[in-house]
């Protein structure tokens, strides 16, 4: 067989700044890779595969579903398609689902249907919209404008007008900044690409407040958050606010392409046949896929027992802060979490992932910990074993 780095080093556009290791199979919390190395993944694929690697429900779900069938229009109903739909409006606030494939495509979603609900209620002038400094909602034209990284947009100007930014977890801020053309405000619970950032208690509550008060929308991206990731299914349910179109994608169907964007009837309203459409979104494939995941959430103890992990995990992460002065803080909610280094966190990953530790790192030094919520403590244990002798190097 080929060097596949060699091969992949010619051929492919270099958006990505990969790893030097090819891998070929998981289980559970495991990878290995082509020479048979093992890894614990707490990565999982950056907060996709919420129930580990090869989870025999989803693998069933999808090897049933592609035998019988994996794709139409939707110019015809099938039947995981809409059970996921149901099941989803079931668990939480929204009343209607419009299926993609991405994050991004979720928050294209959600900022046309905000924009597309003031023009059909009489407001057309209504259409900025205002997100947060050191968000990240993705990288398509609309999506990176909402964007509050510049890194993101560098070399892509000009930018598409429409977003205003503020900086996260000020509320006075977000006041000033809305104005009469404003329609929504969106916002992550939680940043994690932005470095793991928890806001105050009062933060979420507190822009529902300010989107009441002026008659604007709040839009939550959960692309991150949600599905069970900080022990909640969605993280705005343990945060004392609801959106009014929230919108999902990574462990939606744990790896298989898929967004989400929900929202209340009345907003959703604002979609009718021809407004907004895509050819892949929600076939019955992915969203058979979504369904098994689902189900393994409401019927295993999985969140509790990610919780209680979690809780564990911060807690070992603290006394590594407590032993080491180069961590400065530990950050972020059930298995969300980040430790943040007085200095650069890319040699870090690379030394953890030589002891079979796999991890990244975003703003350049917070270490971010999204493992599959099946992760166990002896897997943290692992991990901290390994990254207390790396940390004691760094002294
Ligand atoms: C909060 C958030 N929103 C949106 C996105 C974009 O999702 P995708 O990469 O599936 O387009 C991401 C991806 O990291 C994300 O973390």
């Amino acid at each position: 067989m080929k060097n596949i780095k060699d091969i992949a080093d010619q051929v492919f556009a270099k958006t990505y700044a990969r790893n030097p290791i090819c891998l070929v199979k998981g289980q559970g919390a495991t990878l290995w890779d082509s020479n048979g190395k093992e890894y614990t993944d707490f990565l999982a694929g950056i907060a996709v595969c919420i129930l580990g690697h090869a989870h025999p429900a989803v693998t069933d779900a999808v090897a049933k579903q592609a035998a019988k069938l994996v794709h139409v229009s939707n110019l015809f109903y099938t039947e995981p398609q809409t059970l996921l739909a149901e099941q989803l409006v079931k668990s939480c606030f929204a009343d209607r689902v419009f299926f993609c494939n991405s994050g991004a495509e979720a928050n294209e979603a959600a900022i046309k249907m905000a924009r597309k609900y003031f023009k059909e209620n009489g407001q057309p002038q209504r259409y900025r919209v205002i997100s947060m400094e050191h968000s990240f909602h993705g990288r398509t034209f609309a999506t990176m404008a909402a964007t509050g990284q510049d890194k993101i947009k560098k070399g892509f100007e000009p930018m598409m007008d429409g977003f205003d930014h503020v900086p996260f977890n000020d509320l006075e801020a977000v006041e000033k900044a809305i104005t009469d053309e404003t329609c929504a405000i969106l916002t992550e619970p939680i940043q994690a690409e932005g470095g793991v950032m928890v806001p105050f208690p009062g933060y979420l509550p507190g822009l529902r407040e300010l989107c009441d008060k002026k008659g604007i929308l709040l839009i939550f991206d959960e692309v991150q958050t949600g599905m069970g990731r900080t022990g909640t299914l969605f993280a705005h349910q343990q945060m004392g606010a609801t959106p009014d179109i929230m919108t999902l994608a990574k462990g939606l169907a744990n790896g298989l392409p898929i967004g989400a964007a929900l929202a209340t009837e009345d907003v959703a309203a604002a979609f009718t046949p021809g407004s907004h459409a895509t050819t892949f979104g929600g076939t019955p494939l992915v969203t058979a896929a979504a369904l098994a995941v689902l189900v393994a959430l409401q019927d295993q103890d999985i969140l509790e027992m990610s919780i209680s992990v979690g809780d564990y995990f911060k807690n070992q992460l603290l006394l590594l802060k407590e032993k080491f002065t180069c961590v400065e803080e530990v950050r972020g909610l059930g298995l969300l979490l980040g430790l943040k280094l007085s200095m650069e966190g890319g040699p870090i990953v690379a030394k953890a992932m030589e002891m079979g530790y796999i991890f990244n790192v975003t703003q350049a030094n917070v270490l971010r910990f999204v493992p599959p919520l099946i992760i166990t403590r002896k897997d943290v244990d692992g991990l901290i074993a390994a990254l207390d002798s790396i940390l004691a190097e760094q002294q």
